[in-house]
């Protein structure tokens, strides 16, 4: 009898040197390099070519990624207009994918080792273009393409703003990159892993994947996990507010909880440490307030069940804290997830290619004789 993993839960679908997961020690490295250390001492740059080529870069090799980077920033124009078409409050993954739908209708490029991580590099910056226009086509801005400066979150942020961002904001910004860049197989990477197993194209992967981002679940955690905060208003409220959503009506705390961590996420920890440093004005330091104390709320109930804030639970804090809208918290999860997605799919289609394609287990009837639709009842 053939047996069901419902969730996929424990199923390994491919060997990877990317990223390690210690879900019960709540530890995270990519390629071997502590979460913590790369947030700390290195630019996103150094980890694209980690994740990318197997190592951190020298200082060559850097050069080289941000020189490819630096002149594919560009999207073609009716990229864009496409962008501008679409309603103001649409959603922002949905822009996205609407995006890289367009993308892919000009870069149908084949599967080649040796021109594979090119490609992936010319994405990453294009992704960055695409994330700046839909904060600034959903705010009535005009289009924007981000330039070269000393580094990629730089770059990205002074698109999207049109302002010279401060070094911390592009510290945080740099952080955040770092920490969602990677996460082993969730659900969006699955979907990517997926697509390309079918050699379908590398943007096509990516839609497949932000379609699987967007969810509550997964990506769209660090805006419900934020709404909450906003939802409970004042500190004073929070305790009033679990008992009666998360206890009385079962709601579930978003921003908690994982598949594969039995502990704290290393990320939420980091995120909760440039939250502190970054949260400065009144309203930001009373969402703070409301994040730790329904954090403590959250672990006092549920961790027995070994239920802990995720990466999703202050990651918002720092966006919200840079100066982005809610609405755009999973679409900058996805900026970052971008080269993990790419560096899954590459690793799979070189080294592991094989079509995806599991079973389903039949329990419907057997055998049934047809009935003619005038004779059915
Ligand atoms: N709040 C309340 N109860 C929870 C939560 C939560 N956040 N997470 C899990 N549970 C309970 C769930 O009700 C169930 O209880 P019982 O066994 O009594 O029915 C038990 O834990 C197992 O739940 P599950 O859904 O089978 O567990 P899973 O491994 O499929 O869930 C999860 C993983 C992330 C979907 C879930 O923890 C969840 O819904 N969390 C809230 C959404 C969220 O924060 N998602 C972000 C995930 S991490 C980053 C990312 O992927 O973007």
């Amino acid at each position: 009898m053939s047996e069901i993993s419902r969730g996929l839960e424990n199923v390994f679908i491919k060997a990877t040197s990317l990223t390690y997961i210690d879900g019960e020690k709540g530890i995270l490295r990519y390629g071997g390099y502590n979460i913590e250390d790369l947030v700390r001492n290195c630019s996103f740059e150094e980890v694209i070519h980690l994740m990318l080529y197997g190592d951190l870069p020298n200082s060559e090799q850097l050069k080289k990624v941000k020189e490819r980077i630096n002149e594919s920033y560009n999207v073609p124009p009716p990229v864009i207009r496409i962008m501008e078409e679409l309603p103001h409050d649409a959603d922002a993954i949905a822009m996205m994918e609407t995006a890289f739908s367009a993308l892919a209708s000009y870069y149908n490029y084949p599967w080649k080792k040796g021109e594979n991580k090119e490609r992936a590099l010319e994405i990453i910056a294009k992704a960055s273009t695409i994330v700046a226009n839909v904060y600034r086509l959903k705010e009535g801005q005009k289009p924007e393409i981000p330039e070269p400066s000393e580094s990629y979150a730089k770059s990205f942020l002074r698109a999207t703003f049109s302002r010279e961002p401060s070094e911390e904001e592009v510290d945080a910004m740099n952080a955040a990159l770092i920490l969602y860049t990677d996460h082993e197989v969730p659900a969006s990477t699955t979907a990517a892993l997926v697509t390309s197993s079918t050699l379908s194209d590398m943007y096509s992967c990516i839609v497949s994947a932000l379609a699987a981002l967007k969810g509550p679940l997964h990506g769209g955690a660090a805006e419900a996990a934020f709404s909450q905060f906003l939802e409970i208003k004042d500190p004073s409220n929070v305790e009033e507010w679990f008992n009666e959503n998360v206890i009385k009506e079962k709601k579930r705390l978003m921003g908690f909880g994982h598949r594969v961590y039995k502990t704290y996420d290393p990320r939420a920890k980091l995120f909760k440490r440039y939250a502190e440093e970054l949260a400065r004005t009144p309203e930001s330091k009373k969402i703070l307030d409301i994040a730790e104390r329904l954090e403590d709320i959250g672990i006092k109930n549920f961790g027995e069940k070994k239920i802990y804030p995720n990466t999703d639970f202050y990651s918002g804090i720092v966006f919200y804290s840079i100066g982005f809208p809610v609405y755009m918290f999973t679409s900058l999860f996805a900026l970052s997830r971008v080269l993990g997605w790419l560096a899954h799919i590459i690793e799979y289609v070189e080294d592991q290619h094989r079509l995806i394609r599991p079973r389903a287990l039949y329990v419907g009837p057997i055998k049934r004789d047809f009935i003619p639709l005038s004779s059915r009842n």
